[in-house]
């Protein structure tokens, strides 16, 4: 029997190669030996107060660069949250037991608390509620996480226990980390710091569906430094994070060819970064075709989450029932 999966998916925004390298690839093979479900957290998102259009074109945007990047709906479940009014359910019966101290305790909402002290709201609170239902709505075994998301998993395990306690049965599984087995790779930023993100400021992600001059503009701005002195001298971060992103784009031989550069001393970082934009553009450009080719068909991405919607609520509905009956929900 192949493990139930459910991962979340917040529509914020584009992928850059950060996402794609650090756990989308992972996704593509994760969802050949298990039964995945895959979610766009539209609900999620409402803490922050988006525009209604903002929401729509987010949720429209993640959904055509994952299908883009291989998620097969025909192997997976691919959905969006808020078509599946079973979850709402559920968080509002697990909010019942969920208590203020420990939602209170969870790092990401202090974080928030600290950064946007006028906009605590109930939905940040629970956030870790809401994900719990996700997870548990399908009795899932399982859940791929990053790092900053693994006290919310915690908590889902929480949740998941206290429930089955307070009922005396065994009835959800308590959900585990899906490991991705080999190292995740970590993509470094264009700015000279650690990881690609968004929130390092424009400039520092490359988006999968980037056009073509902006990733040569990008990368050409890439931060360096003066130079190697000696050498064989060790490379400092921002050159070692121009080689890294080098490792996932280009070939050996490439690699191979500056790396030597660098040791005679001889390296010229502007020839770097143009045989590196080409290399990205190269990579990037199958997917950007697709994205384009996606977001143009609204009839296909209809069917798609038409029929994710039904896979996932057959799934939900049934969870529901047997909740609202060990709850004592029940019909005269
Ligand atoms: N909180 C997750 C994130 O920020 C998104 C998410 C929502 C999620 N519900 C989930 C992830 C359930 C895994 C399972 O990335």
């Amino acid at each position: 029997m192949k493990e139930i999966v459910v991962s979340g998916i917040r529509p914020t925004g584009n992928l850059h190669l950060g996402n794609y390298f650090g756990a989308i690839k992972n996704f593509i093979k994760m969802q050949e030996s298990n039964e995945c479900y895959f979610f766009i957290a539209d609900w999620h998102s409402l803490t922050t107060h988006p525009t209604p259009n903002d929401l729509h074109n987010n949720v429209k945007t993640v959904l055509a660069e994952y299908l883009a990047c291989g998620i097969n709906p025909e192997e997976s479940t691919i959905y969006i949250q808020s078509d599946v009014p079973e979850i709402s359910e559920l968080y509002l019966l697990l909010n019942m037991n969920a208590y203020l101290g420990e939602l209170e305790r969870v790092t990401s909402f202090k974080d928030k608390v600290r950064k946007q002290p006028n906009n605590v709201n109930a939905g940040l609170l629970t956030y870790p509620t809401l994900m719990a239902a996700d997870v548990i709505i399908h009795k899932a075994a399982k859940v791929p996480v990053g790092k900053d998301q693994e006290q919310n998993l915690e908590m889902m395990r929480t949740f998941a226990r206290r429930f089955n306690r307070m009922y005396k049965e065994d009835y959800f599984p308590i959900p585990k980390a899906y490991n991705f087995g080999e190292q995740l790779v970590k993509i470094p930023g264009l700015d000279g710091s650690g990881k690609m993100g968004k929130s390092e400021g424009e400039g520092n992600a490359i988006y999968l569906g980037e056009d073509p001059k902006k990733i040569r503009k990008k990368i050409m701005k890439a931060k360096t430094d003066a130079g190697p002195t000696e050498m064989n001298q060790e490379k400092p971060d921002v050159i070692k994070n121009l080689f890294d992103l080098m490792k996932v784009v280009s070939t050996p031989d490439t690699i191979i060819h500056f790396d030597e550069l660098w040791n005679n001393c001889e390296i010229r970082y502007g020839d770097m970064k143009k045989q590196l934009a080409e290399d990205v553009i190269s990579f990037t450009a199958p997917f950007r075709d697709k994205i384009i080719d996606l977001e143009k068909d609204e009839d296909y991405l209809r069917k798609v989450t038409q029929i994710g919607a039904e896979k996932a609520r057959e799934s939900a509905v049934k969870t529901i029932k047997e909740v609202r009956n060990i709850i004592g929900i029940r019909k005269f």
